[in-house]
C-alpha cells in the first residue's frame, strides 16, 4: 500500500513539472504527451449539480470559492496527501510553494486571485491548471481535477462564447483515454438531462471510466427513490453509481463542520429505508476510496508508457540544453536543469515500481 500510495504522489509531481513547462496537454513535444499520458480524475457536472460540495466532502474541509455564476474558471488540480498520525491540516499552492495554509478561507480567496490573476476580472476562462495540495489525516491519496460546471447560458458580463468554452476545454479532459470521469448529476433531476452523463456518454460510451456520483438524494419528492440510477438499471456504467448527501445551502450558511456533515450523512444511508442496503457503498467517504484504489491501479498498468514517455521527454530537454548551452545561467535554463533532475528521478523510481513487482505493492 505505501508503495501505491507514492506512486500517485509521483504522478502528480510530473503534472506539476509540466504545468511549469507550459505543457498541460494539446501540444507536440514528450511532455505534453506526458501529460495526456498520465491518468487523472476530472470532475464533470452542471452548475450547482454539486461539485464544489462533492470535493470539499471528499477533501473534509471547506476551502473552495462559492458564489453564483462561473466560479471555476481555471482547472483546478487538487492533490490530497494523507498524513499519519500528525493532526495538522494545511495547503500548498504550486505558484508559491513556500507558503503553508493552516487557514482554508485563505486557500479559497487564493484561488480566487489566482484565478483573476490569469483571466482578469473578465470572468473569462483560462486552461492553465491551479495546482493545490493538501496535507490531513482525513484525506485519501487521490488526485481530482476540478472543472468549470457545465452551463447553457452565459451570465451578466461574461461573453457569449463562454458556454463553448468551457465545454471545450472540460472536452480536452475527459476525452484523454486516460482520464478517468468523475461524473456529478443531481438525484433531484432527470437523470437522461444531466449534462455530465451526456458528456460521458460521448467520450466514454463503454462506462468504463465513468464513475456515476448522484449527489441530492435527499432532496427528492416524497415517495420516490433513485434505486434505478444507484443499481445501474437507468443508465449502466462500468463501475457502480455512487449516492451522495452533500451539505444544504442552509448547512453552509450555518457553517456546518465538514465532518460532522459526513457522519450525518453516514446516517442518513444507514437509516435510509430505501437505499440501507447499499449504505456501505454509498457516501463521499467511500467515494473517495473507490477513487483512490482505482487511480493507483490504472497509474501501475501505465507505468511503462509513462517511463518511455519521461525518457523522450528527457532526450528532448537534454537537447534544448545543449542548444542554449552550459552552464546554465538564464532562469529558463536552470528551470529546464530542475525538471530535468526531477525526470530522471521519476524513470528511476518508476522503474523500481516496474521491477520490483514488490510483495505486498498491489492492494
Ligand atoms: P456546483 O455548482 O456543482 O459546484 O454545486 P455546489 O456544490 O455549489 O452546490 C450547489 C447548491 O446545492 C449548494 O447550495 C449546495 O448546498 C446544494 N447541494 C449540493 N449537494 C447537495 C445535497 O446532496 N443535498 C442538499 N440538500 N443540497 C446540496
Ligand atoms: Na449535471
Ligand atoms: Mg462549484
Amino acid at each position: 500500500m505505501a508503495t501505491m500510495e507514492s506512486l500517485i504522489g509521483l504522478v502528480n509531481r510530473i503534472q506539476r513539472a509540466c504545468t511549469a513547462l507550459g505543457d498541460y496537454g494539446g501540444g507536440d513535444t514528450a511532455f505534453s504527451s506526458l501529460w495526456d499520458a498520465l491518468p487523472s480524475v476530472a470532475v464533470v457536472g452542471g452548475q450547482s449539480s454539486g461539485k464544489s460540495s462533492v470535493l470539499e466532502s471528499i477533501v473534509g474541509r471547506d476551502f473552495l470559492p462559492r458564489g453564483s455564476g462561473i466560479v471555476t474558471r481555471r482547472p483546478l488540480v487538487l492533490q490530497l496527501h494523507k498524513t499519519e498520525g500528525r493532526k495538522e491540516e494545511y495547503a500548498e499552492f504550486g505558484h508559491m510553494p513556500r507558503r503553508r495554509f493552516t487557514d482554508f478561507s485563505l486557500v479559497r480567496k487564493e484561488i480566487q486571485d489566482e484565478t483573476d490573476r490569469i483571466t482578469g476580472k473578465s470572468k473569462q476562462i483560462s486552461p492553465i491548471p491551479i495546482h493545490l495540495s493538501i496535507y490531513s489525516p482525513n484525506v485519501v491519496n487521490l488526485t481530482l481535477i476540478d472543472l468549470p460546471g457545465l452551463t447553457k447560458v452565459a451570465v451578466e458580463g461574461q461573453p457569449e462564447s463562454i458556454v463553448e468554452d468551457i465545454e471545450k476545454m472540460v472536452r480536452t479532459y475527459v476525452e484523454k483515454p486516460n482520464s478517468i470521469i468523475l461524473a456529478i448529476s443531481p438525484a433531484n433531476q432527470d437523470i437522461a438531462t444531466s449534462d455530465a452523463m451526456k458528456l460521458a456518454r460521448e467520450v466514454d460510451p463503454s462506462g468504463e471510466r465513468t464513475f456515476g456520483v448522484l449527489t441530492k438524494l435527499d432532496l427528492m419528492d416524497k415517495g420516490t427513490n433513485a434505486l434505478d440510477v444507484l443499481e445501474g438499471r437507468a443508465y449502466r456504467l462500468q463501475h457502480p453509481w455512487v449516492g451522495i448527501v452533500n451539505r444544504s445551502q442552509a448547512d453552509i450558511n450555518k457553517n456546518t463542520d465538514m465532518i460532522y456533515a459526513r457522519r450525518r450523512e453516514r446516517e442518513y444511508f444507514a437509516t435510509s429505508p430505501d437505499y440501507g442496503h447499499l449504505a456501505n457503498k454509498m457516501g463521499s467517504e467511500y467515494l473517495a476510496k473507490l477513487l483512490s484504489q482505482h487511480l493507483e491501479s490504472v497509474i501501475k498498468a501505465k507505468i511503462p508508457g509513462i517511463i518511455s514517455l519521461i525518457n523522450k521527454g528527457i532526450d528532448e530537454m537534454e537537447a534544448e540544453l545543449d542548444h542554449l548551452g552550459r552552464p546554465i545561467a538564464i532562469d529558463a535554463g536552470a528551470q529546464l536543469y530542475t525538471i530535468l533532475e526531477l525526470c530522471r528521478a521519476f524513470d528511476k523510481i518508476f522503474k523500481e515500481h516496474l521491477d520490483g513487482g514488490r510483495p505486498g505493492g498491489d492492494r
